[in-house]
C-alpha cells in the first residue's frame, strides 16, 4: 500500500469503514468487463488525488480504445443473448431489489469513497448514496410495469405498439456525485438495456464497487461494464463506437456539445443533462428566515460543484441589504475542511484545475466592478478549498452572472418589479432550475409558468425524489432523468402490425 494510502487510513477523525480499508489495500482500481475487474489493456495507469490535501493516493487504471471496444463487445454480445433482456420481468425485479439491499449495506464503503476521491462531506455523500439507493428502489419496480399500447388501426390488422430496450446505453458521469451512479445506470437496466458506465476520470472508485454489487444480485457479466479513463480519450471512443446504441451525458456544456457532434455519425440516441446559471427570487413578501438559509446552502451545498446551484440570486430590493447581510452572518462561521473531520461544513473543490477556474472567475467579478462581500479566496495553502464568496452589485451581464463558476461564489442581482425579476431570471443560455420565494400563492405559479427551466422549486430549493423527473431546457441539455420519462428515455416504441385473415 502507497503511502498516502496509509495516511488516508489515519488522518481522520473517525474510523473508515473496515470495507473501506479493505477496498484501499486492493491492488488494481481497474475497468469492470465482463464481469472481472481488469487493468488497462496497455498497463496504463492515472494518479487519483485526494482533493483535501491534494496528495496523491492511488492509481487506477486509464483506459485506452483497445479497452473500449472490448467493454462494448462484452455489452454487445449480453444484449444480444438476451441474458438480461429476456429475464422474466418479475425476475429482474428481484435482482434489482437485491442490489438495493447490497447497496445499504455497502453506504460507508460508497460514502467514504466518494470523500476520499471526490472531496465530498459526509453528511453530502450520505445522501447522495441515499438518492442511489432510492432511484433503484423506484426503478426495480418498472421491470413488470412496462406496457404498450394498442392505437387506432384499420379493421382488417391488429397493431400492438411496444417498447423495446434500446440496446447498450453508456452513462458517462461527472465527478460531482459518484455514488449517485446507480440513480443513472437502474433506469437504463430496468428497461432491459446493457450499459456501459464511464465515470469521471477525477473518482473512478465508486463505479467499480456498483458494478461488483450488480453481479452480486444477480445481474449477469457484461450487462454492467466500467471503463475508466479520461474523456478525452475513453469518453471520445465510446461516443464514436458503432457498438454503442445511446449515450447518457451528464456534465459541462462544452463536453456536451463535442458528444453531440461526435454521436452524429452513428445518429446515437443522446440525453444530455448539462450545467445550469440557476437564479433563486426572494420576493420582498417571503419568510426571510426561511429563505436565506436555503439560498445560501443552495449555493455552498458541495462547494458549489452541484449543477442546481442556485448561483445567482435575485434579490427584491427592499430586503436586499437584510437578506444579504443575514446569509453573510450564517455563511461567514462556515467550517471548511477535510470531508473526514467532524465539524467540516464545506470541503474542497475537486482539483487544482477547479480551484483556479474559480479564483479566475471571483478575479473576473472584482475586474467587472462587483462588490466581494463575503470571501473572495482561496482558502489555506494545502488542498483545493475555496471560501464562501458573495458578490453583491452584479449585473445580470457581468461574467459571474453568466457563466457556470461550479464553485461557492454567489451573485446577487437586485430588482424591482416581478417582470423585470422574470427578464433577469430567464436571460441566460441555460434553463436547469429556478428557485421562486414568497408567501403569494398566486406569484409564484405565475413565476413558475414564465420561467424557462426545467424544475421550479418554491419556498424550498433542490428536492429530488426518484418518481419526479430532472433534467434541462435551452443549453442545459435534453431529455429527462428519473420518473416515468427515464423509462421512455431508455426505451423505443416498435409498431407491429398482424394482417387478419
Ligand atoms: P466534463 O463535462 O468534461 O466531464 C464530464 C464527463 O465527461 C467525465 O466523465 C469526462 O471524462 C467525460 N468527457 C470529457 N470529455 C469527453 C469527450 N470528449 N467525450 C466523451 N466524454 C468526455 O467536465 P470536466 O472537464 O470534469 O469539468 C469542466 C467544467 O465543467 C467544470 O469546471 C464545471 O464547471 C463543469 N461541470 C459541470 C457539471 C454539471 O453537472 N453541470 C459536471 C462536471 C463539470
Ligand atoms: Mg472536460
Amino acid at each position: 500500500m502507497s503511502a498516502t494510502r496509509a495516511f488516508l487510513k489515519t488522518k481522520h477523525e473517525w474510523p473508515l469503514a473496515p470495507a473501506t480499508s479493505a477496498f484501499l489495500s486492493s491492488d488494481v482500481f481497474g475497468h469492470v468487463i465482463e464481469g472481472e475487474v481488469v487493468a488497462s489493456a496497455s498497463g496504463e495507469t492515472m494518479a487519483l488525488f485526494d482533493p483535501a490535501t491534494g496528495l496523491e493516493f492511488a492509481r487506477c487504471a486509464a483506459g485506452g480504445p483497445e479497452d473500449v471496444d472490448r467493454a462494448v463487445r462484452s455489452a454487445r454480445q449480453a444484449f444480444e443473448d438476451g441474458r438480461w433482456r429476456n429475464l422474466d420481468p418479475m425476475e429482474k425485479e428481484r435482482r434489482l431489489r437485491r442490489l438495493s439491499a447490497l447497496l445499504g449495506q455497502t453506504r460507508d464503503l460508497l460514502s467514504d469513497l466518494d470523500v476520499i476521491d471526490g472531496g465530498v462531506v459526509q453528511a453530502y455523500s450520505q445522501f447522495i448514496v441515499q438518492f442511489g439507493i432510492d432511484a433503484v428502489d423506484y426503478f426495480a419496480g418498472w421491470p413488470t410495469k412496462l406496457t404498450g399500447h394498442m392505437p387506432a388501426s384499420p379493421v382488417d390488422v391488429v397493431v400492438q405498439q411496444v417498447r423495446t430496450p434500446i440496446g447498450v446505453v453508456c452513462v458517462i458521469s461527472p465527478w460531482n456525485g459518484p455514488s449517485a451512479a446507480p440513480a443513472g445506470v437502474v433506469p437504463a437496466l430496468a428497461a432491459g438495456n446493457c450499459v456501459i458506465l464511464k465515470p469521471a476520470e477525477q473518482t473512478p472508485l465508486t463505479a467499480i464497487v456498483v458494478a461488483k454489487l450488480c453481479l452480486e444480485a444477480g445481474i449477469p457479466p457484461g450487462v454492467v461494464n466500467v471503463v475508466q479513463g479520461v474523456g478525452e480519450v475513453v469518453g471520445a471512443a465510446l461516443v464514436a463506437h458503432p457498438g454503442v446504441d445511446a449515450i447518457s451525458f451528464t456534465g459541462s456544456g462544452d463536453t456536451g456539445r463535442r458528444i453531440q457532434a461526435a454521436a452524429a455519425p452513428t445518429l446515437k440516441r443522446l440525453s444530455m443533462e448539462l450545467g445550469g446559471k440557476s437564479p433563486q427570487i426572494i420576493f420582498d413578501d417571503a419568510d426571510l428566515e426561511a429563505a436565506a438559509a436555503t439560498v445560501a446552502g443552495a449555493v455552498w451545498g458541495h462547494s458549489g460543484q452541484v449543477c442546481t446551484a442556485g448561483s445567482r440570486v435575485l434579490v427584491q430590493r427592499g430586503i436586499h441589504d437584510e437578506l444579504v447581510a443575514t446569509m453573510v452572518e450564517q455563511s461567514k462561521g462556515i467550517k471548511i475542511g477535510s470531508g473526514f473531520k467532524r465539524d467540516t461544513q464545506m470541503g474542497p473543490l475537486i482539483s487544482q484545475e477547479q480551484l483556479d477556474r474559480v479564483s479566475r472567475y471571483v478575479g473576473l467579478g472584482r475586474a467587472e466592478g462587483a462588490n466581494v462581500v463575503l470571501g473572495g479566496e482561496r482558502h489555506g495553502t494545502n488542498g483545493y478549498f475555496h471560501q464562501p464568496t458573495i458578490f453583491t452589485g452584479v449585473d445580470n451581464r457581468m461574467t459571474i452572472a453568466r457563466e457556470e463558476i461550479f464553485g461557492p461564489v454567489m451573485s446577487v442581482i437586485p430588482f424591482d418589479t416581478e417582470e423585470e425579476a422574470i427578464a433577469i431570471a430567464n436571460d441566460t443560455e441555460y434553463g436547469l432550475a429556478a428557485g421562486v420565494w414568497t408567501r403569494d400563492l398566486s406569484r409564484g405559479h405565475r413565476a413558475s409558468q414564465a420561467l424557462r427551466a426545467g424544475t421550479v422549486w418554491i419556498n424550498t430549493y433542490q428536492r429530488v425524489y426518484a418518481s419526479v423527473p430532472y433534467g434541462g431546457v435551452k443549453q442545459s441539455g435534453y431529455g429527462k432523468s428519473l420518473g416515468a420519462a427515464s423509462i421512455d428515455a431508455f426505451t423505443e416504441l416498435k409498431s407491429v402490425w398482424l394482417k387478419i385473415r
